[in-house]
């Protein structure tokens, strides 16, 4: 069991989660991309925990929304990607309490820090934050909506290649890393990998345990990467088998279907059938 940083989901509006980040040994705590300000305040009241950092993974209202009602309501410090405070869609970015952050930056949340991950694709401006491993404990992803469970984000401003290679940054991650996602899509996500024929006893084993978490109105989430690799054909855009399933189901014309499909192709028309899905 780990006990340097304490994850708390915080469900909020639909099907968004926030996550709170309580590092024991200084006592700070972050949000990530906190949709709303209301739940997340209710849970740091409930846990006695105090705000520190405010973090979002990009600037879409569904993870930003809670920024400004969090900055009048706590003493926290606000921290987004470089390029989404330059392009000003951060609320509070211009509170005087906003700190950019760059591929590769790191983010102290005590004695304990997060690594950013620029991961374009989703949007333009989208990172995710890593806490690499330490002694026997697991890292940890917060992967915003680049990488959901079995899924990954929509193309929103990015293109598939970019969104591909993204992903590939995350791939290389450690299996044992816990995987934080900001949405909670597992079981549609499963029902879609179903569809395309990639089942397996794992993914059956996987969905089941999902389901009983969901039936207890549990998150399904985190997942290990591990797992993720094994299962997510997004993440397996250069898999025979997932390439396979994707010309299957997507009426190929014929003089492409020869063609040598890279796995940019193969991931772009395996988003476009989920986007359809
Ligand atoms: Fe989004």
């Amino acid at each position: 069991m780990r006990n340097d940083i304490i994850v708390k989901a915080v469900p909020c509006l639909q099907d968004n989660y926030a996550w709170l980040l309580h590092e024991s040994i200084s006592g700070q705590t972050a949000v990530i991309d906190p949709g709303q300000a209301e739940p997340v305040l209710a849970a740091l009241h409930s846990q006695g925990w105090t705000l520190s950092h405010i973090i979002n993974t990009h600037h879409h209202g569904d993870h930003v929304g809670g920024n400004l009602m969090l900055l009048a309501n706590t003493n926290a410090q606000l921290y987004a990607s470089a390029y989404d405070l330059q392009h000003q869609r951060i609320p509070g970015g211009d509170s005087g309490r906003a700190h950019p952050l760059q591929d590769g930056q790191q983010l102290f949340l005590g004695q304990k820090f997060l690594t950013t991950i620029a991961v374009p694709g989703h949007t333009l401006g989208h990172i995710a934050l890593y806490h690499a491993p330490q002694d026997t404990e697991l890292g940890l992803l917060f992967s915003g909506d680049t990488l959901f469970s079995l899924g990954c984000g929509r193309l929103f401003e990015g293109t598939a290649s970019q969104l591909w290679q993204s992903l590939g940054r995350l791939r290389a991650l450690p299996g044992n890393t816990l995987m934080y996602a900001g949405h909670e899509y597992t079981l549609k996500n499963g029902s879609f990998v179903r569809y395309l024929g990639l089942n397996s006893p794992e993914l059956e084993e996987y969905l089941t345990k999902c389901q009983q978490k969901q039936s207890k109105n549990h998150p399904t989430l985190p997942n290990s990467m591990a797992i993720e690799c094994l299962l997510n054909p997004f993440l397996r855009a250069d898999c025979p088998k997932v390439a396979a399933a994707v010309v299957y189901h997507r009426d190929v014309e014929p003089d492409l279907a020869n063609q040598q499909l890279t796995p940019q192709d193969i991931f772009g028309w395996l988003r476009r059938l989920r986007d359809s899905f």
